[in-house]
């Protein structure tokens, strides 16, 4: 089979949590054996909103470490730093130059969050998923693992890649950059928050008790599990609709055991929530404990780490350089003379 092009990326804004992991991170490890991979820390995307500046650094080597810690191995992908290769905004800054306004102004996204900024709304903030479209097409990517919030967004990359940059400036028909397609995980990759089951797990929930965090010490985790919405009924489910906290947490719980969603069902079917919680803790600080080992043991040597990140950037870079070229080139910019490789 031949080896696709992947590339994503998470932004470095709090800790990641149990869903990033679940739904995004455990996805890549499985890619990056059969895939070329590319996964980066989205420095440049974490402040399109207000942020701290003492956090950011901090925040986005956690990320990378979180990253290792969950399973990526350096010699398998390229792992790096988005602003550390400077392509990325300068190919932003093209796209933005073809890229119609009233494409951003309807993502949903940009629209929920722009609600909550107000008048404060940054440029970035609207600008946001022209970034997103450089980071994908600069590596010509052909698969890009995203959440289903994400759609969205990766529908607007194939469209600059597609009907504003390819149609409108290659004169031969040849293809500038890669139009990639989305890689949408299934079901069951989709972790509910703690406190409601109709809600995502998410790091922008001001309640810390909504989420699991990778970080989180073991009494952390069982305070929380124990203090996890309930429902009056006995016996855990998938299959009841009005139930959507007992399929979550039986869906954690079917992942992180390592045993079938089927298995899982049988074996809590009759069980009271108490007895369930306790043994779910267990299988949710089993599972973080060796993150949580190898993340500490990274963040205590920070040499490993900007190694990786050096080494990310370097296989990064000259990738990224040769589409930045050829899309400077089709939009008539005098060459600068790169040499190719
Ligand atoms: P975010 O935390 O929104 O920056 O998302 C980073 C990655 O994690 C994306 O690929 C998301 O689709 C994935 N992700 C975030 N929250 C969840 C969740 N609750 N369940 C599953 N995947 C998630
Ligand atoms: N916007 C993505 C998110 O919030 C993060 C992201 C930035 C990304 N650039 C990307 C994901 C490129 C995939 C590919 O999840």
């Amino acid at each position: 089979m031949e080896r696709k092009r992947v590339l994503s990326g998470v932004q470095p804004t709090g800790v990641l949590h149990l869903g990033n992991w679940l739904g995004a991170i455990r996805n890549w490890v499985e890619l990056q054996h059969q895939h070329d991979t590319f996964f980066c820390v989205v420095d440049l995307h974490a402040i399109t909103v207000p942020h701290d500046p003492a956090l950011l650094a901090h925040q986005t080597r956690q990320t990378a470490a979180l990253y290792l810690a969950c399973g990526i191995d350096p010699q398998l992908a390229t792992v790096f730093v988005q602003s550390h290769v400077p392509a990325h905004s300068e190919l932003c800054w093209l796209l933005n130059c073809i890229t119609p306004l009233n494409w951003l102004e309807r993502m949903i996204q940009f629209k929920e969050k722009a609600n909550k900024q107000g008048s404060q709304t940054s440029v970035g903030l609207l600008d946001y998923p022209v970034l997103m479209a450089a980071d994908i097409l600069l590596y010509n990517a052909d698969l890009v693992p995203v959440g289903e919030d994400q759609k969205q967004h990766l529908e607007l990359a194939r469209n600059i890649a597609q009907q504003r940059l390819n149609t409108r400036f290659a004169p031969h028909r040849e293809t500038i950059l890669n139009v990639p397609e989305p890689l949408i995980f299934p079901e069951g990759a989709r972790v509910m928050s703690l406190t409601d089951g109709r809600n995502k797990m998410s790091k922008s929930d001001p309640n810390d008790n909504s989420r699991i965090n990778l970080l989180d010490a073991p009494e952390v985790v069982r305070k929380k599990i124990k203090r996890a919405k309930t429902d009056a009924a006995t016996g855990l489910t998938f299959d009841d609709p009005e139930r959507p906290e007992a399929s979550n947490l039986l869906a954690l719980y079917a992942l992180l055991s390592g045993g079938s969603r089927a298995a899982a069902a049988e074996e809590c079917g009759q069980m009271g929530w108490g007895q369930f919680k306790g043994m779910l803790s267990e299988v949710v600080v089993d599972a973080l404990r060796p993150i949580q080992q190898r993340h500490g043991e990274l963040m205590g040597d920070p040499a490993v780490l900007d190694r990786v990140l050096s080494q990310g950037r370097q296989r990064a870079e000259p990738v990224a350089k040769a589409s930045l070229e050829r899309v400077r080139t089709a939009l008539g910019l005098v060459p600068r003379n790169l040499e190719l490789s």
